[in-house]
C-alpha cells in the first residue's frame, strides 16, 4: 500500500498541490526525479511511503536520487551527509537541512505541495543563529542570501551577529566583530549584488571567533545609584592602569546604566585606551571606534553588551612603554610626555585662534569686505601646509614631529583634522612601502594605518582633549615606520593619464589574480583616479577584488580605513594617495585560495534554485 508522508497531516489544508507522478510508478522504480515548476524533486518509494525531496543536496547540490535510503535515512553519495527522508533534517549538520515536500498521494497520484514555508523569516533567522552556533559558512551565507534577497535590510542579520559575538567569547571584542563592523561600514559603497557576501563574511569571522569558545558572563552595573560620570570615568581609568577588568567592566556597566550619552561613554573609552602609549599595537583604539560604530549600526539597545566587551582587551594590552622599540635609542615616551604637558595650553590656543578668525570673517562679512575667505594660521584647504607637516612626518626627528603637531594645534588647526593629516601620513608609509621589506613589515604599516584612522573617527565623534594623545601616538609609530619607505616606492604621478580610465578596473581585476602586482596596482589605481575614473566605480571594484579572496583581518581593515579617508579627503591628492595604499596592500595579499567565495557561490546557487550537478 502507498501512503503519503507524515507532513501531509499537519498542513494540507492550506496548501496548494501539484500532481507530479503515479505512485505506482514511483513504487515500481523506487526512486524517481520529477522536475515541477523550477524544483527538481526526488521521490523516493520507502517503508511503503512515498517522501518528495529537494534533488539537490543541500551540501553542495548533489543530486540525491543517487543516493540511498535505508530505515528512513538519505545518504548522499557525495560527501555522504545523511539526511531523514522525511522532514530532510540532516544528521551531519555541516550538510545543511534539505527541503522535504509535504506529499499527498490521491486516487493514484502523487501531490506534492511547493508552498514556500510560512514562518520563512524565522526560520531563516534560526538558520542564522544555527551557522554561527556551529561554526557552518554554507548555513550563513544561504540565510544571509535569503534574508537580503526577502527584502530584509542587513542590520538585522548585523545584529544577530554582533549579540552573538559578544556573547560567546570571554576575550570580548576582537576579531571577528572587527570584520563585521567593518563589512557593515563597506556597505553602502558596494555593489548591491556584494553586500550579502559582506555580511556573510562578517558573520563567518564571527563564527570562527567565537569557535570553542566559553561564553562572556557580562558584569552587572553597580547596585541603586551609581556615581557621577566623571567619578565613573576616573575609576574606570584607574582600574585599566592596575589592570583589573571586572573592576573597569562594572564602571562602564553603570556609566551605560546612568544614561550617559555615547559621545560620553566614547570619551570615557578613549580617555582609558589613550592613557598608555599604542597600547596592543593599536588595536584596541581600532576595536573601540568599531564598537561604537557597531552601535552606530545596531542602535543603543544592547550599549553595555558591546561595550563593556573591549574592557578585557584593554586591561590585557601590551604597553608601548614597555617597549624596547619606544624607549631606544630615542625615548619616545619622553617627548611625547612633554608633549602631553604642553596639550592643553596648545588646544586652548587653537579653539581661541579659531575664536577670532570667526569674529574677523563676521567682520569682514558685515563690512562687505570683498575677501570673502579668511582661515586661521594653519588650514587643511592650504596644500603646501598639509604637505610641510607631512614631511615633517615621514621625517628622522621625533621631537620635531611632536614639536610640529603642538604648533599645528596651536595655530588653530582643529584636532579632527590634525588627526586626518596624521592618517594621511601613515596611509603614506603604505603607499610608498618598498616591496623588499619583510612580508610581515606591510602589517607594521597597516597597524600605524588604521589606529591613525580610528584616531580620528574617535575625534569626530568624541573630541576629547585626551585622545589627542592618540594623534601622538600615531605619528611616533609613523617614525618608527621609516625604514619602511628606505627607498620610498614612486607614487603614481598626475601626468600618467588615459582617455578611458573605466577599462583600468577590468585590467585592475586581472592584475590581482596574478601575485607580486603590487606596484602595478598602485599605479593603475593612481592612473584611474587622475584621469577622472569615479571613486565610487574604484571602491566598489576594490570591495568586490577583496571580497573574492580568503584575505585576512588586515585586508579588510585596510580598506574600510581607506574608505573613510578617502571620504574625508575626497579628490584631494591625499584622497588618491589613500586608495593607492589600500589597492597595494591588497595586492600585496591577493590572490589566495578563495574557498570562502566558493562557499558562498554554492549556497548562492542553492538558494537561487540552481541545478548543481544534475544532468537534463
Ligand atoms: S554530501 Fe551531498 S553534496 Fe556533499
Amino acid at each position: 500500500m502507498v501512503s503519503s508522508t507524515s507532513p501531509v497531516q499537519k498542513t494540507v489544508q492550506k496548501k496548494s498541490f501539484v500532481q507530479v507522478a503515479q505512485a505506482s510508478d514511483v513504487q515500481a522504480a523506487g526512486v524517481m526525479v520529477v522536475q515541477t515548476k523550477g524544483h527538481s524533486i526526488a521521490l523516493f518509494y520507502h517503508q511503503e511511503k512515498i517522501h518528495a525531496i529537494d534533488n539537490r543536496c543541500p551540501h553542495m547540490g548533489f543530486p540525491l536520487h543517487k543516493g540511498s535510503v535505508k530505515d528512513c535515512v538519505l545518504t548522499c553519495h557525495w560527501h555522504h551527509a545523511r539526511f531523514d527522508v522525511t522532514s530532510g533534517g540532516a544528521f551531519d549538520i555541516w550538510a545543511d537541512d534539505g527541503r522535504a515536500f509535504p506529499v499527498d498521494v490521491r486516487e493514484g497520484s502523487v501531490r506534492v505541495d511547493l508552498t514556500p514555508r510560512e514562518d520563512a523569516e524565522d526560520y531563516q533567522h534560526k538558520r542564522l543563529v544555527d551557522g554561527l552556533e556551529q561554526g557552518l559558512s554554507l548555513v550563513i551565507a544561504k540565510s544571509v542570501i535569503a534574508q537580503l534577497a526577502a527584502g530584509k535590510g542587513a542590520t538585522a542579520a548585523f545584529q544577530t551577529g554582533l549579540d552573538f559575538g559578544i556573547r560567546y567569547r570571554r576575550d570580548g571584542w576582537g576579531v571577528g566583530l572587527t570584520i563585521h563592523t567593518c563589512m557593515m561600514q563597506l556597505m553602502p559603497y558596494l555593489n548591491t549584488t556584494d553586500r550579502p557576501r559582506a555580511l556573510y563574511h562578517g558573520l563567518s569571522a564571527v563564527a570562527r571567533d567565537c569557535a570553542g569558545e566559553p561564553p562572556r558572563f557580562a558584569i552587572q552595573p553597580l547596585p541603586e545609584t551609581p556615581a557621577n560620570f566623571q567619578t565613573l570615568k576616573g575609576w574606570f581609568r584607574q582600574f585599566i592602569e592596575v589592570r583589573d577588568a571586572q573592576g573597569a567592566e562594572r564602571c562602564l556597566a553603570s556609566a551605560v546604566e546612568s544614561g550617559v550619552e555615547v559621545t560620553q561613554l566614547a570619551d570615557m573609552l578613549f580617555a582609558a585606551v589613550t592613557d598608555h602609549r599604542f597600547i596592543d599595537g593599536g588595536h584596541a583604539l581600532d576595536f573601540t571606534n568599531k564598537a561604537l560604530e557597531a552601535l552606530d549600526h545596531a542602535g543603543g539597545e544592547n550599549a553595555a553588551g558591546i561595550l563593556t566587551s573591549l574592557v578585557h582587551g584593554y586591561a590585557q594590552a601590551e604597553r608601548m612603554e614597555e617597549s624596547n622599540a619606544w624607549r631606544y635609542p630615542i625615548d619616545l615616551v619622553a617627548i611625547l610626555d612633554r608633549a602631553f604637558e604642553a596639550l592643553p595650553e596648545a588646544i586652548l590656543a587653537g579653539r581661541d585662534n579659531r575664536e577670532n578668525a570667526k569674529r574677523e570673517r563676521v567682520k569682514k562679512e558685515h563690512t562687505k569686505s570683498l575677501e570673502t575667505t579668511f582661515s586661521t594660521n594653519f588650514s587643511t584647504n592650504n596644500d603646501a601646509t598639509v604637505e610641510q607637516l607631512v614631511a615633517i612626518l615621514l621625517g628622522e626627528d621625533p621631537a620635531a614631529i611632536a614639536t610640529h603637531l603642538l604648533e599645528a594645534l596651536r595655530q588653530g588647526c582643529t584636532t579632527a583634522d590634525l588627526a586626518g593629516i596624521v592618517a594621511y601620513a601613515a596611509a603614506l608609509r603604505i603607499a610608498q612601502f618598498q616591496t623588499n621589506n619583510d612580508f610581515s613589515d606591510w602589517d607594521t604599516a597597516h597597524h600605524t594605518f588604521t589606529f591613525a584612522n580610528a584616531v580620528h573617527q574617535g575625534l569626530k565623534r568624541s573630541p576629547s582633549d585626551e585622545l589627542v594623545r592618540g594623534i601622538f601616538d600615531a605619528a611616533m609609530a609613523i617614525y618608527l615606520n621609516r625604514f619602511l619607505n628606505v627607498p620610498p616606492a614612486r607614487l603614481p604621478k598626475p601626468e600618467n593619464q588615459v582617455d578611458k580610465p573605466d577599462e583600468l578596473l577590468h585590467e585592475l581585476s586581472e592584475q590581482l589574480n596574478r601575485q607580486q602586482r603590487v606596484n602595478a596596482v598602485g599605479n593603475l589605481v593612481g592612473t584611474y583616479l587622475y584621469s577622472g575614473g569615479d571613486p565610487a566605480g574604484l571602491i566598489s571594484a576594490l570591495g568586490q577584488l577583496m571580497l573574492r579572496e580568503d584575505r585576512d583581518f588586515h585586508v579588510i581593515q585596510s580598506l574600510e580605513a581607506a574608505v573613510q579617508q578617502y571620504q574625508h579627503w575626497q579628490n584631494h591628492q591625499a584622497g588618491i594617495h589613500v586608495l593607492v595604499a589600500t589597492a597595494r596592500y591588497l595586492a600585496a595579499h591577493s590572490p589566495t585560495m578563495r574557498s570562502q567565495g566558493q562557499t558562498y557561490e554554492i549556497a548562492a546557487r542553492l538558494q537561487k534554485g540552481d541545478r548543481m550537478y544534475e544532468e537534463d
